[in-house]
């Protein structure tokens, strides 16, 4: 396995390769769980060259926000993509992504990218699809893989990668959770045992949208407040959001049809979990 500081050397790399090779690309964060271990091991399967990128990426955190505390163990990173025999890890810097005047950002502009977490984080998909156009335009992949968790994050890229006609297909795999439901995390390293055991709301909220709906409920305000009761019965919980919503659009829907997705985003103490289920 091969690991990459720098622009040019994983330029280079990749234009060894990329006219025999299929390339497979993992863009991370870092701090890699099962949720990470899965999309590797499926561009694993899926191309000759799997290649993972671990930034934190300062451009899509907003003031106030957790960049400086986000957990990192580039060690612990680089121990897990050699068990998976990955070809390289790319880890940039930040000075080499964002040099002095950098000043060139993309936006996915419109409904899909400022509802839910673009309304409750702005600025922060455009953070995201800036610095993914710029790790698209590195690795040239032929295909990138994301988790489900990021459900809006996942709709906003597809969106940047058809309207700027990237090279890459998105493949999205399904979120991996613990034994009780939580969707793994690298936040969910913050969590101390009593935040642990809270977090589990989010799921037991979801379950409980899916329940009510498979009974016949077609009134998303009903659904979203019968869950919002299931959480603010945790005295840790602190909700940021909760929505029924077009799974397509991401807009409210005026009542329950043949699939909906239903989002919830909550604060457990000082952290802010995320999770959402596709209810057919
Ligand atoms: O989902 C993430 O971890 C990040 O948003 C991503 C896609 C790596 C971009 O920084």
């Amino acid at each position: 396995m091969q690991l990459i500081k720098h622009l040019s050397e994983m330029r280079n790399y990749i234009r060894r390769i990329e006219k025999e090779k299929s390339i497979g690309f993992v863009p991370t964060m870092g701090y890699l769980h099962e949720g990470h271990l899965s999309l590797i091991k499926r561009a694993r399967q899926d191309c000759d060259e799997v290649v993972v990128s671990i930034f934190v990426n300062p451009t899509q955190f907003g003031a106030g926000e957790d960049y400086h505390l986000y957990p990192r163990d580039l060690s612990r990173d680089i121990k897990l993509c050699k068990q998976e025999s990955l070809d390289v890890v790319f880890v940039p810097s930040r000075e080499e992504m964002y040099p002095d005047g950098y000043s060139t950002f993309v936006k996915v502009e419109g409904e899909l990218s400022s509802t839910l977490e673009g309304s409750s984080r702005p600025g922060h998909f455009q953070g995201v699809c800036t610095i993914l156009t710029k790790l698209f335009n590195i690795i040239s992949p032929d295909f990138s893989y994301f988790g489900q968790k990021d459900y809006q994050q996942v709709l906003v890229v597809k969106r940047l990668v058809r309207d700027l006609n990237l090279r890459t297909q998105i493949v999205v795999l399904p979120t991996i959770r613990e034994k009780d439901g939580l969707a793994v995390s690298s936040r969910n390293s913050y969590l101390n045992k009593e935040e642990r055991c809270a977090a589990t709301v989010l799921y037991e909220s979801l379950e409980k949208a899916k329940q009510l709906i498979m009974e016949g409920k077609r009134d998303p305000a009903l659904v979203a407040s019968k869950m919002k009761d299931l959480i603010k019965a945790k005295s840790l919980a602190e909700i940021d959001y909760v929505a029924v919503v077009d799974p397509e659009t991401l807009q409210k829907v005026e009542r329950i049809g043949k699939e909906v997705l239903v989002a919830v985003v909550v604060k457990i103490g000082e952290i802010r979990l995320i999770d959402n289920l596709k209810i057919a």
